[in-house]
């Protein structure tokens, strides 16, 4: 039922039907020879559809791995979208291929993206598909850019602040004591503070054109898995028409448009003197490789929307959960949100905070720490390829193999984190904390690990601490919710939708 639903067969025609069954019987022979290729062993891929069944039936994507990582131990193949998966897990393993063999596994992987989105990738490959070495001029200048505009610095505070003051004035005042959903809010917020840095422009939260592109972005986040699983296989795309165009439209009708204005508008009054933001550096560096005459296509106009929208669509949603998933298990562990009160109350009082409190504030740094492990944002990792064999546990992975990194297996590894799923901040507190926190990498390890790591930690930590400063927070009555997460969220762990009250402490 579920694969019926995710697949939205369109293929009404007896036409259509006749041309299935032609395909389906070619892709048995591919599969049957690809299934011969030197690849570790992983769970019974059936034919054309891989492990799409297991894979739906499992519920999430991370469920699926995780059974299987504890049936074939820390390297398994699975198949999906007609291409094959490696999964690498534990910490050494990770460790070992990002990097002590970085070289071998910078470059990220296409092959489970759908033919459309390799072509994009090679085009305009932005920082996220980018090749290694190619990838490393746009990722120094995105990473030192970002700093300039203040990530990890006090700086950015300000702009920060800011933006939480409007976010609280528009979604927290006016509904005080009454239940509020802040999924689309939250995400609004973290997607303004991208574009401040991009664009030195945000977005007023009634914009309707605002709303429209952050509910595309989740959106475009969640037809991903249905496009990677069935788009890529030969003929696929026919099966999931409607969800391919609906995320070309996503991609060029919203949101590339709405980029390309404000890149255009940047070009309109670009002060080499006087750069504003990131895109102004951009463009300046694209005029000075220009008249150096360089081919260097990272920084082509093109390339220029592409980075931007890959920043909004990796930034925005990804720091959203992690924040709804915090005040979700303020709500659960009511004990714990006491806690961090007594010690914002003890350290602040009602001052503004600031991020350089947090080494102040051990309590509630633990509380961060685990809501980040536990609520694990992006468990399943983004696809690296393996340039050149490698043994790994024993296991040979060949050349030209598609890694999927399971950080899952790393932020529940039970030989550090006792009762891993449970929620418990004070594992912070006790034992061998320095193991713990090393162990703690929702945000990857690596050369190619998250680049927003240090903008997504001020903001987690300011909006937190000043929801809890300002609010006492609770679940409306009769609401019952759990921490599991919602099930089919595959690429980004989000917890059930749910609503929250909000009252003057
Ligand atoms: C809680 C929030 C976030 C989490 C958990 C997270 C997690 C991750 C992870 C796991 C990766 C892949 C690492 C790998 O391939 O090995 C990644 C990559 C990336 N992230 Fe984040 N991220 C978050 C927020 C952000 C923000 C705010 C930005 C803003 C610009 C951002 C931009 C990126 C980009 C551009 C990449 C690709 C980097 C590359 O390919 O070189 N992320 N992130």
């Amino acid at each position: 039922m579920f694969l019926g639903r995710m697949m939205e067969l369109d293929f009404s025609s007896v036409t259509s039907l006749s041309l299935a069954g032609t395909v389906t019987a070619l892709l048995f022979i591919y599969m049957m020879r690809k299934t011969s290729d030197k690849y570790p062993p992983g769970p019974f891929a059936f034919p054309i559809i891989g492990n799409s069944p297991q894979i739906l039936l499992s519920g999430s994507l991370a469920k699926f791995i995780e059974s299987n990582h504890q049936k074939f131990g820390n390297v398994f193949t699975f198949v999906s979208g007609g291409s094959k998966r490696v999964v690498v897990s534990g910490y050494d393993a990770i460790y070992r291929l990002l990097v002590k063999n970085a070289d071998r596994t910078s470059t990220r992987s296409t092959a489970s993206m759908t033919p459309t989105i390799k072509i994009a990738a090679q085009k305009t490959p932005g920082v996220f598909w980018a090749p290694y070495p190619l990838w490393k001029d746009l990722r120094s200048f995105s990473i030192s850019s970002m700093r300039d505009e203040g990530m990890g610095k006090s700086t950015l505070e300000p702009q920060l602040i800011e933006e939480l003051e409007l976010f609280i004035a528009h979604f927290i005042e006016p509904n005080l004591n009454n239940p509020i959903e802040m999924t689309l809010g939250l995400s609004q917020a973290t997607n303004n503070m991208i574009s401040q840095m991009l664009f030195h422009r945000r977005f007023d939260y009634n914009d309707e054109a605002f709303k429209t592109r952050i509910e595309s972005i989740n959106e475009s986040i969640s037809i991903g898995l249905k496009i990677s699983m069935i788009g890529n296989l030969p003929f696929g795309k026919y099966f999931i028409k409607s969800a391919i165009e609906r995320d070309d439209y996503i991609s060029h009708n919203i949101l590339l448009p709405a980029l390309q204005h404000l890149i255009d508008e940047h070009k309109d009054d670009l002060d080499e003197h006087n750069p504003r933001d990131i895109m102004d550096k951009y463009l300046l560096q694209s005029q000075k490789e220009q008249n150096e005459g360089k081919a260097n296509h990272s920084f082509s106009e093109e390339n220029a929307r592409v980075l931007a929208l890959q920043m909004y669509i990796a930034g925005t949603e990804t720091t959203a959960t992690a924040l709804r998933w915090a005040l979700l298990f303020m709500c659960l562990h009511p004990d714990v949100k006491v806690k961090v009160q007594k010690e914002i109350s003890e350290h602040l009082g009602s001052r503004t905070v600031s991020c350089k409190d947090r080494v102040s504030m051990p309590y509630t740094d633990a509380v961060l720490l685990e809501t980040l492990r536990k609520a694990s944002v992006a468990g399943v990792g983004l696809p690296h390829t393996l340039e050149k064999e490698m043994v790994i546990d024993g296991v040979t992975i060949p050349a030209g193999a598609d890694l999927m990194i399971n950080l899952d297996s790393v932020l529940f590894d039970e030989e550090v984190f006792e009762d891993p799923q449970s929620f418990k901040p004070e594992r912070f507190l006790t034992g061998d904390i320095t193991l713990k926190k090393q162990r703690t990498i929702p945000f990857g390890i690596g050369r190619r690990a998250c680049l927003g790591e240090g903008l997504a930690k001020m903001e987690f930590f300011l909006f937190f601490v000043t929801f809890l400063q300002r609010y006492d927070i609770k679940i409306p009555e009769g609401l019952t919710v759990t921490d599991e997460p919602k099930k089919y969220s595959f690429i980004v762990n989000t917890p059930n939708p749910y609503e929250i009250i909000f009252s003057r402490r």
